[in-house]
């Protein structure tokens, strides 16, 4: 019996057993009101044993029926029916049942359920004010949720499941400061969860199934106490709920999220059950769930989920049930996953995995499903302002022929779209993803880096819909506009949640295959580390009726400090701050090249493009993306910008990179700006002297003063050093950046070393000594 586990009702029973044994009798009229309610019940058959002379506090109690007693009053009352039991008679009237009820006031608990109870809950169940739970499932109720309910401040506990009471959830049904379990499953409610509920701080159990519950829920990660919630077979959507990290049931299976899984899922160390099942999730399958401290079950099944499978992922062993099914997911099942030797239930079927034992698709089918289309439709205030973006980009369109996998989206939503309206629709390609052969995987460097993203503290990569960005950015007003590059406009935007996000609008004018369009998106998600302007997201739109793509949304973080140009000029960086800005440069730097796979190289780094946040964490936000290649390399053979008269692009692709970090360096040891190529060689060739030559006034020439005064010299001589080697004209000269990670660690050390000794005097002069070999165990700094 559920009741059983109140512990304050098994507090109450205890008290109850030492009453009934010295006290006698129920007053006589609570039990004829008991007597009353048989007939208003029309004598059921879980009712025989009631009669006029029964003791009703001394009868035991049993699962169909139980009444309760303390000091002659009846405080709980458990009366239910046989789900085969004959309907009540016409004649019943809810309202004259309840009418009786309400002569025992001292209910403290009442469940009534399959007793065929019908009509709509009248609202003088308020007089029953000592009421904290009330179970009335399995009955024929209608209507709403009356709002004397409101007024039962003791209420822990309302389940009403398996009845038609629908309409809207009431504002006030967040008004109950002790409510632990809400259960309303299998009803007929309509519209959003109120707001509202996020209010109930008690809350345990929140169960909405079998509804027609719409929108996203509010946000109830201030629920802490909230173990399940189960919002299974409604509408709810899109947006994945917020939840305290200490749930442990979680089921939405068959409702309306799209979007992808949020990072956060992972830290829910208490989750056991987890059904996502029958959504239209996309995007990458987080593997870390499998090994969730608390998992037992997991169902992703009937998503567009994508993400190759490594075999090497590793499992709770505690995992009963895992449904993969129809997803778009690659690679082969994690080991774990596959052996025999447990009981558990894999099912994996519909993916393009290579584990055969279930059916799978072909690898072509998840690639080209991966890009499975939306067709949103638009109002035509929307398609205007939409036209307004289009009319500031760049030059006209190109006609783009339909990738292969489109043709037959295309044939069919036009004929839709154009029964619908006549207009020009357009399709959000809500996400792209996958594509990287295997080999990608093999690499550890990818894994690891792919395991880290989770401790960035931004979201996870996610596809915004178009009227997201609208409303982040006020319809693209101009008071949003960043600015405009020759990669096309930025603007500044707001999220709901109140995040803030710089946008960059591409215009795209190459026709893309579903290939490498998986492989721009794969890539272009993977752009997150703690020194890169990290992507957040993207958002493809197109026309139909042209087949010309239009726009590519890139979303990344909003970093608000400004430039690392303008911090040094505003001399707002001591020389361990500048050192510091480096390494996150070179950091970035690193991860561009070897962090993800393929690496991005060339870059065209400039001081201008690494921006400082709000803890002075260095951040490059510009790379080297090839969809952005693609549209860039048209401008750079109309315009040479300063520094891309690089020789031997391709043998020393990565040494590219390496002498525009030397331009930067260059500038962080001068405090001034260097604006072009003979600019930088006359700077080097003035460093190279200030090394070189005793007298230390041309070395003030060259070396910022803000620098000299919080400088040592021998940090400052072994930042010059790898600035100078960074310039080298020869590219196979230049240092790897690992080799300038090193000496820029070595360059704070000693910096740090000098700080804590008094008799260094500020004008020390560069002394000679050489940092150790790279390789020397004892000198180098972990890295991260
Ligand atoms: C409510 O009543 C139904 C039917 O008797 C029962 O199955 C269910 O467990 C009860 N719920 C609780 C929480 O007591
Ligand atoms: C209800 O009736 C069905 C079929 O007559 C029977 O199988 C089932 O056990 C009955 N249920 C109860 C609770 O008596
Ligand atoms: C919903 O309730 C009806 C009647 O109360 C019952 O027949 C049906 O099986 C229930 N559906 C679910 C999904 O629980
Ligand atoms: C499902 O979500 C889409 C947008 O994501 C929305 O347009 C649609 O109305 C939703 N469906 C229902 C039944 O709420
Ligand atoms: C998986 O583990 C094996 C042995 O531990 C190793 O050889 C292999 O490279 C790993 N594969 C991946 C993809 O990490």
């Amino acid at each position: 019996m559920a009741w059983r586990c109140h512990s304050s009702y098994l507090f109450l029973g205890f008290i109850v057993l030492i009453s009934v044994s010295s006290s006698s009798q129920l007053q006589s009229s609570q039990a004829w009101t008991l007597l009353s309610l048989q007939r208003l019940l029309n004598f059921p058959l879980v009712l025989t044993s009631w009669e006029i002379n029964t003791d009703f506090c001394g009868s035991e109690p049993n699962p169909s029926v139980t009444v309760v007693c303390y000091e002659e009053s009846i405080t709980q009352l458990h009366i239910n029916g046989n789900e085969n039991a004959s309907t009540l008679p016409r004649s019943f009237s809810i309202d004259s049942f309840f009418t009786t009820l309400t002569r025992l006031p001292t209910l403290k608990v009442l469940s009534l359920t399959s007793l065929g109870l019908r009509g709509s809950i009248p609202a003088k169940i308020s007089r029953l004010a000592s009421l904290e739970i009330v179970n009335m499932s399995s009955n024929l109720l209608v209507g709403v949720i009356p709002g004397g309910i409101s007024r039962l401040k003791n209420l822990q506990t309302l389940i009403l499941d398996h009845n038609l009471i629908g309409g809207r959830l009431p504002e006030w049904i967040g008004s109950f400061p002790l409510m632990e379990v809400l259960s309303l499953r299998n009803n007929t409610f309509n519209g959003p969860l109120p707001v509202s509920v996020s209010n109930l701080a008690s809350l345990r159990v929140l169960v909405l199934s079998f509804n027609k519950f719409s929108e996203s829920l509010p946000d109830l990660s201030g629920l802490v106490n909230l173990q399940v919630l189960d919002l299974e077979s409604n509408y709810f959507g899109p947006q994945f709920p917020s939840l305290s990290n200490k749930i442990v049931k979680l089921l939405m299976r068959n409702n309306n999220f799209t979007g992808g899984i949020p990072s956060e899922l992972s830290s829910y160390y208490l989750l056991q059950q987890v059904d996502i099942s029958s959504n239209k999730f996309v995007g990458p399958f987080i593997p870390s769930l499998l090994s969730l401290a608390s998992i037992k079950h997991i169902n992703i099944a009937g998503n567009r989920f994508t993400g190759i499978l490594s075999p090497n992922t590793s499992c709770n062993d505690e995992l009963e049930d895992v449904d993969l099914s129809y997803n778009l997911l690659t690679g082969s099942l994690p080991a774990c996953l596959s052996s025999k030797s447990k009981h558990r239930i894999v099912l994996y079927s519909g993916n393009c995995l290579t584990n055969k034992a279930q059916i799978q698709h072909p690898i072509s089918f998840c690639l080209n499903q991966a890009l499975a289309v939306d067709l949103s439709p638009r109002n035509l205030k929307k398609a205007s302002v939409h036209k307004a973006i289009v009319a500031i980009t760049v030059v006209g369109s190109i006609v783009v022929a339909l990738i292969v996998a489109f043709v037959s989206f295309y044939f069919l939503k036009r004929t839709n779209a154009r029964r619908v309206m006549k207009r020009p629709p357009r399709r959000v390609i809500e996400h792209a993803s996958n594509g990287y052969p295997s080999k990608f995987l093999a690499d550890a460097r990818y894994i690891s880096q792919t395991i880290k993203l989770g401790a960035l503290g931004i979201p996870s990569y996610r596809a915004f819909s178009l009227e997201e960005l609208e409303a982040a950015t006020n319809n693209f007003d101009t008071s949003s506009f960043m600015g405009k590059g020759s990669l096309g406009q930025m603007y500044r935007g707001q999220l709901k949640d109140g995040s803030l996000i710089a946008i960059r609008c591409l215009k795209l004018k190459k026709c893309h295959t579903s290939q490498n369009f998986n492989r721009h998106i794969e890539l272009i998600s993977k752009l997150r580390h703690r020194h890169l302007v990290s992507a957040l997201g993207h958002c493809f739109e197109y026309y139909l009726e042209d087949s010309s793509v239009s726009m590519l949304f890139l979303i990344f973080e909003y970093v608000s400090n400004g430039t690392l140009r303008s911090n040094i000029s505003g001399q707002k960086l001591s020389w361990t701050q500048r050192i510091a800005s480096a390494i996150g440069v070179a950091k970035g730097i690193q991860f561009l090249h070897a962090g993800i796979m393929p690496g991005l190289f060339a870059n065209d780094l400039k001081i201008t493009n690494v921006l400082l946040d709000q803890d002075l964490v260095t951040k490059i936000c510009s790379y080297n993306i090839p969809v952005l290649a693609e549209i860039k390399d048209k401008v750079i053979a109309k315009t040479s910008p300063a520094f891309t008269d690089h020789i031997d692009r391709t043998m020393h692709e990565e040494k590219i990179d390496i002498y525009d970090f030397g331009v930067i360096l260059l500038e962080i040891i001068s405090g001034r700006p260097v604006t072009s190529r003979s600019d930088a060689k006359l700077m080097k060739h003035q460093l190279q002297e200030s090394i070189t030559a005793d007298g230390s006034a041309r070395r003030r020439s060259v070396v910022d003063p803000v620098v000299r005064k919080t400088c040592c010299g021998e940090s400052l001589k072994t930042v010059i050093e790898i600035c100078i080697r960074c310039l080298s004209e020869e590219a196979a000269e230049r240092p790897s950046v690992e080799d300038v990670l090193w000496n820029l660690h070595f360059a704070t050390q000693v910096q740090d070393g000098w700080r804590g000794d008094s008799n260094s005097s500020e004008d020390s002069p560069l002394s000679s000594h050489t940092p150790l070999s790279p390789h020397t165990p004892a000198l180098r700094i972990s890295e991260g």
